[in-house]
């Protein structure tokens, strides 16, 4: 409608003015997304969004996404300011791992190095010996776990029984979960498949173990995407954020995506999965946070910063 285009139009100018490039997570709604796409940021998964902001040359980063994308961004280039459009998108797996409980957690097994999910504080990714994210978690496992390390393994339980499984590492877990992903379920996405039994089944593996089970392809949000346009499949059943519908259909065009159901919601459930932290990443919050810096600039502790950026460049190395 008018609004949203004369809000686009605003921002478009802001960021040239702003000398700033905008990096959006692929659970982003669309309209955040094809604001990146055409300014000339980019729109990818956690690991890429931290790298593209490292290396962009714009001195300013506006991060749409959740509160850990824009510390990882100013932890990755402390010489940028970072916005968000609010400070307040946090994560779940973020909240059920606070520091002092997770120091302590460490501190109990000091023989294991400690492996830590990108969805973390910085405070948790400065006690960690790696970050990793869901794109390269299973290499990093399987690298460490060649050479006869035990892990330590927070906060994703989920993600962790995976990866376990799949490497046969020796891993010790937290127990947290991501809100989103956690609902979706076995039983009802069974029922989903008998409606439409040539359907792909993709799985992000923040998922319970059940639900991955069923999946034709497992991984991070861009691999997802990635098999939903090299699967021969014309349909996909999608176990993640619908937010990744834009992109899916933009790399499959002519494909059809459903969203996996959660418990209860029957066999097919509109915005079953979106993430309300992710959400929150409106234009006109965006529009404000080129405005004003003040209330959404991300601020890192520099010590903290400084102690983060080695498990992270020790990821962004490894990845490369
Ligand atoms: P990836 O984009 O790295 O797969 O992460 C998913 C996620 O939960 C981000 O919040
Ligand atoms: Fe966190 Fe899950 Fe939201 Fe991703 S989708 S930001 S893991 S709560």
């Amino acid at each position: 409608d008018d609004e949203e285009s004369l809000l686009i139009a605003d921002i478009k100018q802001l960021l040239i003015a702003n000398n700033a490039v905008l990096v959006a997570h692929y659970y982003t709604s669309p309209v955040i997304q094809a604001l990146a796409d055409s300014t000339g940021g980019c729109v990818s998964d956690s690991l890429e969004m931290a790298r593209f902001g490292r290396d962009h040359k714009a001195q300013n980063l506006v991060v749409a996404g959740v509160k850990f994308m824009g510390e990882t961004a100013k932890i990755l280039s402390p010489e940028k300011s970072v916005v968000m459009p609010t400070l307040d998108a946090t994560c779940s797996l973020d909240l059920g791992c606070p520091i002092d409980e997770f120091s302590a957690f460490c501190d109990q097994h000091p023989d294991r190095t400690v492996v830590v999910y990108a969805n973390t504080s910085a405070a948790v990714k400065a006690r960690a010996d790696w970050v990793v994210t869901s794109s390269i978690a299973l290499e990093i496992v399987e690298h460490l776990d060649s050479q006869g390390k035990k892990i330590l393994w927070a906060p994703d339980r989920h993600l962790g029984a995976y990866i376990q499984k799949q490497t046969g590492a020796d891993m010790l877990m937290w127990n947290g979960e991501c809100i989103v992903h956690d609902e979706f379920s076995a039983k009802a996405l069974l029922k989903a498949k008998y409606l439409y039994p040539d359907a792909g089944i993709l799985v992000h593996p923040e998922s319970p173990a059940s639900v991955i089970d069923l999946a034709d392809a497992v991984g991070s949000t861009s691999q997802l995407i990635k098999a939903a346009s090299d699967m021969p499949n014309q349909t996909f059943i999608v176990a993640t954020d619908k937010g990744i519908f834009y992109k899916m259909q933009q790399m499959a065009p002519g494909k059809t995506f459903i969203e996996a159901p959660t418990a209860g919601a029957g066999a097919t459930c509109k915005s079953c999965a979106n993430c309300p932290w992710m959400a929150m990443n409106g234009l006109q919050a965006l529009k404000e946070s080129l405005i004003s810096r003040v209330g959404k600039e991300v601020f890192v502790d520099p010590t903290l910063a400084e102690r983060a950026m080695l498990p992270l460049n020790r990821m962004l190395d490894f990845a490369a």
